[in-house]
C-alpha cells in the first residue's frame, strides 16, 4: 500500500549532495548566486506595478508598502536560507517538503510552484512585449496590434476603432529565446544573466542619482493620503493593499535555491544569494520609490500603464520653462530606461524558466515526473528536453492569457510555496533539532509563524477567481499525483 506521507531522510538528501549532482555542472559561485537573485527579483514589479500602487492606493507611501512585503519576504527568505544551506538539492521548496512534510505535501508544493516559475515567467513575458512593441513604435516600426496580444485582450487605436487580439508573438519570442539560452547551458547563461544585472541596477541608480535632486518635498504631502472610504483605497489600507500588489516585486530570491546543485559551496552561499539579493532589492525598491513619488505628484502616475510610471518620473525631471511646461533635463534616460527594463524582464523570465526546470528535475529523479524531465544534456550539461517542454507550456501561457490572470496565479501560487516552507522549518526544527544546519533562522517558531501569517494575510487579500484558478490547478495535480505519481514515486516503489 503506497504511502502518501513517506518522508525523505535527510541524511540520504545530505548524502545526495555530497556526491553526484545528478549530471548538473557545479559553476556559481556566491557572487554569480546574488545576481542570479537580483536577476529574478528586480523586474515588472518595480518597473510598472509601483506607479499604480501609488496612484491607487499607497501614494508616497508606497515606500512603507514596499517595507511591508519586504518583511514577510524576510521572514519567508530567512527560512529559505535555512533549508537551502542545509538541503541544498535543485528542488527547492518541493524538497524541503519531502523531508518534512512527506510526499503528498511535496507534489502539491511541487505542482504549486509550476505556477511561481513557469506562469511567473509567462507574466513577466507578457510585459516584456508590451515594452518592446513601444520600443518599437520609436523607430516607426509597428506590429499588427492583434499579434501582440492575448484573445482576450482589446486595443484602442488611433482612428478610434477597436482590435482584438490573437496571439502574443512577442511574448512567445523571449519565452523561446530565453529557453535556448538555458539549454545552451548554466554558466553562459549566468554570465549573460550578470551583464544584465549589471546593466539594470546602473540603470536603477542612475534614476535614483539623478532623481534626486529634483525631488518636490512637497510631493511627500500628505505621506498616507486620506482614505477615499473604499476600502484599500488610500489611508493605511491602502498602504497594506499596496504591499499585496508590490509583492510580486520581490518574488524570485527563492530561486536562487533551485541552483543549490550548481552551487560550488551551497552551504555558505546559499544563505548569502538568498538573503543578499533580498537586502539590495529592499533597499533599491524603498530608494526608487521614494524618487518617484518625489518628483512627481503621485496622482500623475493615474492610469499610467507599462512603461508611463517611470516615463512620468523622467519627464519631471527638468526645469520649468516659460510656458508652465516641464523641460526635461534628461530626454535620453526614458530609452535608456526602457533598454535595461527589456533586459531586465529577460533575466527574470530566464531565472524564472531555470527555475522551474529545476523542480521538476528533481521530482523526476524521485519518480513522480516521468524521465525526460530528468534526462541530461550529454554536452551541455542542462536539462535541455525538460527546458524545451517548459518553453511550449509558457508559450501558451504567454500568448493566449491576459496579464492579470497569469500575474495573480503567479502571486498566489508563491504565497503558497512560502508558507509550506515557513511551516517546514517548523516542523524540521521541531522533529530534528539536532541536524547540523549551516544556517539558522533565527527566533523560530516566531519567525516562521509571522512568515506564515503575513503571506496568508496577502492572500486573503487576493480575488476570488484566482483561488479559483489554484484550486483547479491542484485538483489537475491530484489526478495527476494518483495516477501516475504514487506508482512511480521511487520511495513508495523501491523496486521500480
Ligand atoms: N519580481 C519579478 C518582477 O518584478 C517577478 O518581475
Amino acid at each position: 500500500m503506497a504511502n502518501l506521507w513517506v518522508k525523505k531522510s535527510i541524511a540520504s538528501l545530505q548524502s545526495e549532495v555530497e556526491g553526484e549532482t545528478g549530471g548538473l555542472k557545479r559553476t556559481l559561485g556566491a557572487r554569480s548566486l546574488v545576481a542570479l537573485g537580483i536577476g529574478a527579483i528586480i523586474g515588472a514589479g518595480l518597473f510598472s506595478i509601483t506607479g499604480g500602487a501609488a496612484a491607487n492606493n499607497a501614494g508616497p507611501a508606497v515606500t512603507i508598502s514596499f517595507i511591508i512585503a519586504a518583511v514577510a519576504c524576510a521572514f519567508a527568505g530567512l527560512c529559505y536560507a535555512e533549508f537551502a544551506s542545509m538541503i541544498p538539492v535543485a528542488g527547492s521548496a518541493y524538497t524541503y517538503s519531502y523531508a518534512t512534510m512527506g510526499e503528498f505535501i511535496a507534489w502539491i508544493i511541487g505542482w504549486d510552484l509550476v505556477l511561481e516559475y513557469a506562469v511567473g515567467a509567462a507574466t513577466v513575458s507578457i510585459s516584456w512585449s508590451r515594452y518592446f512593441t513601444k520600443f518599437l513604435g520609436y523607430y516607426d516600426i509597428h506590429l499588427p496590434a492583434s499579434m501582440t496580444m492575448s484573445p482576450w485582450d482589446s486595443a484602442l487605436l488611433a482612428d478610434g476603432s477597436t482590435v482584438h487580439g490573437m496571439i502574443n508573438l512577442p511574448a512567445i519570442f523571449i519565452v523561446v529565446l530565453m529557453s535556448l539560452l538555458l539549454v545552451r547551458g548554466t554558466k553562459e547563461s549566468a554570465f549573460v544573466n550578470g551583464i544584465i544585472v549589471a546593466l539594470k541596477i546602473t540603470v536603477v541608480l542612475i534614476f535614483i542619482i539623478l532623481g534626486w535632486g529634483f525631488i518636490n518635498s512637497e510631493n511627500y504631502h500628505p505621506y498616507i493620503p486620506l482614505n477615499t472610504g473604499e476600502f484599500g483605497s488610500f489611508g493605511w489600507s491602502g498602504v497594506v493593499r499596496a504591499a499585496g500588489i508590490i509583492f510580486f516585486a520581490y518574488i524570485g530570491f527563492d530561486a536562487v535555491s533551485t541552483a543549490a546543485q550548481e552551487a560550488k559551496n551551497p552551504k555558505r552561499d546559499m544563505p548569502i544569494g538568498i538573503l543578499v539579493s533580498l537586502v539590495i532589492c529592499t533597499v533599491l525598491y524603498i530608494l526608487f520609490a521614494h524618487v518617484m513619488t518625489g518628483v512627481a505628484n503621485y496622482t500623475n502616475f493615474q492610469g499610467a500603464d507599462g512603461i508611463a510610471p517611470v516615463a512620468v518620473a523622467i519627464d519631471h525631471m527638468g526645469t520649468m520653462g516659460a510656458n508652465g511646461i516641464i523641460v526635461p533635463a534628461y530626454p535620453w534616460l526614458n530609452k535608456a530606461i526602457i533598454i535595461a527594463i527589456l533586459a531586465g524582464y529577460s533575466s527574470v523570465i530566464m531565472v524564472m524558466l531555470m527555475g522551474q526546470s529545476r523542480v521538476f528535475f528533481s521530482m523526476s529523479k524521485d519518480g513522480l515526473l516521468p524521465k525526460i524531465f530528468s534526462q541530461v544534456h550529454p554536452k551541455f550539461g542542462t536539462p535541455s528536453k525538460s527546458n524545451l517542454l517548459f518553453m511550449l507550456f509558457v508559450s501558451l501561457f504567454a500568448a493566449f492569457v491576459p496579464a492579470r490572470v497569469v500575474g495573480e496565479m503567479t502571486s498566489i501560487g508563491t504565497l503558497l510555496a512560502f508558507v509550506l516552507v515557513c511551516v517546514g522549518v517548523w516542523v524540521l526544527r521541531v522533529k530534528q533539532p539536532n541536524l547540523p544546519r549551516a544556517f539558522k533562522t533565527p527566533f523560530v517558531p516566531l519567525v516562521p509563524i509571522l512568515g506564515i501569517l503575513s503571506c496568508v494575510f496577502m492572500m486573503v487579500f487576493l480575488p476570488g477567481d484566482t483561488w479559483l484558478r489554484l484550486i483547479i490547478w491542484l485538483a489537475i495535480g491530484f489526478v495527476i499525483y494518483f495516477g501516475y505519481s504514487i506508482k512511480n514515486s521511487k520511495l513508495n516503489n523501491p523496486k521500480n
